[in-house]
């Protein structure tokens, strides 16, 4: 039971897993950008539960940010995420500077996402999953790892990394864990840091909207639910960017509920940008 070890550069990380390495053991990721919750601990939970030794990676990636503003903004909460990490065993914290990461200004690799990256989140962030694909195609040829662990809220970004890993043949597992909710339902994000009370409190109509859509999902064609939908969520004073029920597969549009389908939703809620999603049963 070794408590964890917290690493900066490349050659420390490979260091601090090296014995692990050599003994053939697994090695389990979680990337995150910091400010940790309750969702990022469940995919640690996860990741020690099924490997051996666990990196968890903090790096607020610059490239996926398509506005400053954004970046500028995004929470920053380092101590308190390392207390949080502090009881986990055989656990590895890698911190890296931005320059660590983009050290060798490699290009990143020409990758084929059969235009999953364009869709959704794609249209209304031109950009970021060209950064999301680059830093995790880095990290993971950093960490090495058998499996990877990413939160279903970020649904989009599950199926991009999939991707990737299929077209780069990495003998990388992905393991997509549930999303962890408030008592509200509002999906766990390092974003609701950003919102006051009230703002929480308004921001359950995105979870409202999603559990509407299940429960009338045998009722309308595809078409007309997502018209009620969208009427039922601007009821909540949040302001729409998107609420798409799409092909669960890989976001293309549907006209029927033959395929396994997933509601996305994008809102702002004040200057607070938030995604959500259920797969509809
Ligand atoms: O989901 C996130 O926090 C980020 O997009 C990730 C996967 C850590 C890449 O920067």
């Amino acid at each position: 039971m070794i408590p964890p070890t917290i690493v900066a550069s490349r050659n420390e990380l490979n260091t601090a897993l090296l014995a692990w390495r050599k003994a053939d053991k697994s090695i389990g990721f979680v990337p995150t950008m910091g400010a940790l919750h309750a969702g990022h601990i469940s995919l640690i939970h996860e990741a020690v539960g099924t490997c051996d030794v666990v990196v968890v990676s903090i790096f607020i990636n610059p490239t996926q940010f398509n506005k400053a503003e954004d970046l500028a903004q995004y929470p920053k909460t380092l101590e308190a995420d390392l207390l949080l990490l502090n009881n986990f065993t055989d656990v590895i914290i890698f911190v890296p500077e931005v320059s660590e990461i983009y050290q060798n200004n490699v290009e990143p690799s020409k990758i084929d996402f059969d235009s999953i990256c364009e869709r959704l989140e794609g249209k209304f962030r031109p950009g970021h999953f060209d950064g999301v694909a680059q830093v995790v195609e880095i990290l993971f040829n950093i960490v090495q790892p058998q499996k990877a662990f990413f939160g279903q809220k970020d649904y989009q970004q599950v199926l991009v990394v999939k991707q990737l890993v299929k077209v780069l043949e990495l003998p990388i597992e992905i393991i997509a864990c549930p999303t962890k909710r408030e008592f509200n339902g509002l999906a766990m994000s390092s974003r609701n840091l950003l919102l006051n009370e009230q703002e929480i409190n308004a921001a359950e109509i995105i979870w409202k909207t999603l559990c509407f859509v299940q429960e009338n999902k045998d009722k309308y064609s595809i078409n007309e639910l997502q018209k009620l939908a969208t009427a039922f969520f601007n009821e909540g004073g949040l302001s729409l960017e998107y609420l798409e029920i799409v092909n669960a597969a890989d976001l293309s549009p549907v006209k029927d509920w033959v395929q396994d389908c997933v509601c996305c939703i994008a809102a702002f809620c004040g200057k607070v940008r938030l995604i959500d999603n259920l797969v509809l049963n």
